[in-house]
């Protein structure tokens, strides 16, 4: 029977529960449930909503039940309908009606908020801690590979020289932001809702403030009606996790790009690559295009829940109780994919000759070139023009700017000199980046320390 029964004469059809029973995937916030019961049982019981004794009595139940739970002793049953259910009625058959005064000054509806706040606060620090350790890896990464030139580009043409170091400290920026931005989401989630009742609060003099401490939430919710209908939180997470995806999805395909005979800068570790069922020579890089395939299963987690939430008028509206499987599948990806996606850096291995041989095939030390005549007193256009004719040559002779003798160097311009291929050398190029911000060795350390600095400040506590 259910335990809003009294009203109704029948019981609902089969199939009305095979749609509405969510017990299925909330019963993971069994742990947010039994704590926030807690909490508001204390507080009924400290305000003399109910007795000192029955307060005392639900709590010690409810910590039994989700003891027999975590012992296996205690299954979650589908007539429960959700995990709120489950806990009361479970609460209810061990202690009688002390059991059902839980409910007193309380709804499902703030219930629910008040839960999914707990469970998503507890997963946001740990995807938080898991990204810092990818920031780890990657600085790890960037620490041996200071002076590994290889060409960056743009439009995936090769474009200037810069360092494998650098290239790394790139995502590492991406996570830091990554990392403040869960923060933000986290700082904004950090509110209880608990109290907000079905939707105009309660008529009972209860303490939200106490229960709101007790529960470690900074601050309350403002208004009851938002305080139940409000999933911003649940939206924002995901959007934070999607930007992640994002990045991560970007790194994936530079490092498929990266294994393939085309590029060959680096090699993945046995344990992180997959071979083909047919191609004996295949080895390839499914972790990373697996990551870069869930980012489409977090975006589209993303849309169904700003689609759910669209239009609907406050407060408490059952659509709501779709929130769940989204966030919950957003969590899990985001969890799986962010611990194998480091140890796959960890254990990939660079290919500095490879890396070099590209930077030096593609005339990336143009932009170089016109600068050093810049510097012998032309006005940039005309220096640009000047190399554009060298490269021209170079390509139809099947030269680059390191192989071209002087006399054809003189041949273009007279202003080219002996020293024209020490000011082209790659390692010249790189060097002389070495504003804040480029691939300068120098530069690249400062950046690091930046980073280190960071995860610093938020792992040593
Ligand atoms: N299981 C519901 C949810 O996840 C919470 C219960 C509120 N239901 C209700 N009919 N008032 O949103």
């Amino acid at each position: 029977m259910k335990l809003w029964s009294g009203r109704f004469d029948k019981d609902t059809d089969a199939l009305v529960d095979e749609l509405n029973v969510s017990i299925g995937f909330d019963s993971r916030m069994l742990p947010e449930d039994i704590r926030g019961s807690i909490a508001h049982a204390g507080m009924l019981g400290a305000q003399g909503i109910i007795e000192q004794t029955e307060s005392e009595k639900i709590i010690a139940c409810l910590k039994e039940i989700q003891a027999d739970i975590e012992a296996g002793r205690l299954e979650f049953s589908r007539d429960a309908e959700d995990i709120h259910m489950f806990v009361e009625t479970e609460l209810t058959r061990r202690i009688g009606d002390t059991g059902k005064r839980v409910h007193t000054a309380r709804s499902r509806n703030d219930q629910v908020a008040l839960d999914i706040r707990l469970y998503l606060k507890k997963e946001a620090a740990e995807i938080k801690a898991l990204i810092l350790e990818l920031m780890k890896v990657i600085l790890k990464l960037a620490e041996g590979s200071l002076d590994v030139i290889m060409p960056a580009y743009t439009h995936l043409q090769r474009a200037q020289p810069t360092t494998f170091a650098h290239y790394m400290m790139a995502y590492a920026n991406m996570l830091l932001r990554d990392v403040t931005r869960l923060e933000d989401c986290m700082e904004r989630m950090d509110e209880c809702p608990l109290g907000s009742g079905a939707l105009t609060s309660t008529t009972y003099p209860i303490d939200r403030h106490r229960v709101a401490r007790e529960l470690g939430f900074s601050r309350i919710t403002q208004n009851s009606l938002d305080g139940v209908s409000d999933r911003d939180f649940v939206i924002e997470l995901m959007g934070c996790l999607s930007i992640l995806m994002m990045h991560l999805s970007r790194l994936s395909e530079e490092i498929i790009m990266w294994c393939s005979w085309e590029f060959k800068f680096i090699e993945l570790d046995d344990a992180y690559a997959t071979g083909s069922s047919i191609m004996p020579q295949k080895k390839n890089p499914d972790i990373a295009e697996l990551v870069r395939g869930k980012t489409g299963r977090v975006y589209g987690n993303l849309i169904a829940m700003l689609t759910v939430m669209k239009a609907l008028p406050l407060a408490y509206n059952k659509d709501m109780q779709e929130d769940k499987e989204p966030v919950f599948d957003t969590i899990d990806t985001v969890k799986k994919c962010l611990p194998v996606f480091a140890a796959m850096l960890d254990t990939m291995r660079l290919l500095p000759e490879n890396m070099r041989s590209a930077a030096g095939a593609g005339f990336i030390n143009a932009t170089d070139c016109a600068d050093y005549l810049v510097k012998k007193g032309l006005p940039f256009r005309d220096a640009y023009t000047i190399v554009g004719r060298l490269v021209n040559y170079c390509i139809a002779n099947n030269e680059t700017l390191e192989t071209l003798s002087l006399e054809k160097y003189r041949e273009i311009s007279p202003l080219f000199a002996e020293d024209v291929y020490e000011a082209i050398s790659l390692e010249t190029c790189v060097a002389a980046r070495y504003a804040p911000g480029g691939p300068a060795p120098d530069s690249v350390k400062a950046q690091m320390e930046y980073i280190s600095d960071f995860i610093r400040s938020r792992t040593s506590s």
